[in-house]
């Protein structure tokens, strides 16, 4: 990973990502999880704050140290212990059947190989286990479509690898998840902002 990645980048996903309304979806995206609980792209913790009690443990998948050291706060006064247990979401080390429930939140967008995550995501569910997911994306209007297909590119070099064009629940639903649940809208901001703010949430059973 480059300086700009690995040290200014997760500051800004941190700042960027912890407003009222995404702290609000957070929780509601959070909601039902149970047990023992995988979360990949566990960046600076700001869903920690969002597990319910019921949550007996959070195994974290996280590359970047800059991420996992200003997680350090929020893990110390967290209700849940929290273990760092791989750097890949793409390759788990875990065996099959592991975890009830799987978390993702604005990964889906930055992890390289999407597919091959949820894949492995699928792999260490157990049957009956439940994957919550909150993602940007793929706008429906044609018009921010076309400006998040335009903007890509830049995207990727200034936030290490984020797509604006990737569709979370169909890559949900295309790696053999039953999505149980799918809210869709714009956060609330300016039209310009459409192409960077476009959300979903998306709940989903392992069969
Ligand atoms: C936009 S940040 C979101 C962080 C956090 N999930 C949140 O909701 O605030 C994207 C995260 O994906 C992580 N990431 C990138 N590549 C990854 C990979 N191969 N496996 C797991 N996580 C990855 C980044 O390090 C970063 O923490």
């Amino acid at each position: 990973m480059g300086w700009w990645s690995e040290r200014v980048v997760p500051r800004m996903a941190d700042k960027s990502l912890s407003s009222r309304p995404i702290m609000d979806l957070r929780r509601e995206v959070c909601a039902g999880l149970s047990g023992r609980v995988l979360e990949i792209g566990f960046g600076s913790g700001l869903n920690l704050s969002a597990y319910p009690a019921v949550v007996d443990s959070v195994d974290a998948v996280e590359p970047s140290d800059t991420g996992w050291e200003l997680s350090s706060g929020r893990r110390a006064t967290a209700s849940v212990p929290v273990d760092r247990v791989g750097l890949d979401g793409q390759r788990l080390a875990a065996a099959d059947a592991t975890y009830d429930a799987a978390v993702s939140t604005f990964t889906l967008c930055t992890i390289p190989d999407a597919t091959t995550a949820l894949a492995e995501v699928r792999r260490v569910l157990r049957p009956g286990g439940t994957l919550h997911v909150l993602e940007h994306g793929l706008a429906p209007d044609a018009r921010v479509a076309a400006w998040q297909h335009r903007l890509d590119g830049l995207q990727g070099r200034i936030a290490a690898g984020c797509h604006l064009t990737r569709d979370a629940p169909v890559l949900v639903e295309d790696a053999g998840f039953r999505v149980e649940r799918l809210d869709r809208a714009y956060l609330p901001g300016p039209s310009l902002s459409k192409p960077w703010t476009f959300v979903s949430l998306v709940v989903a059973v392992r069969p």
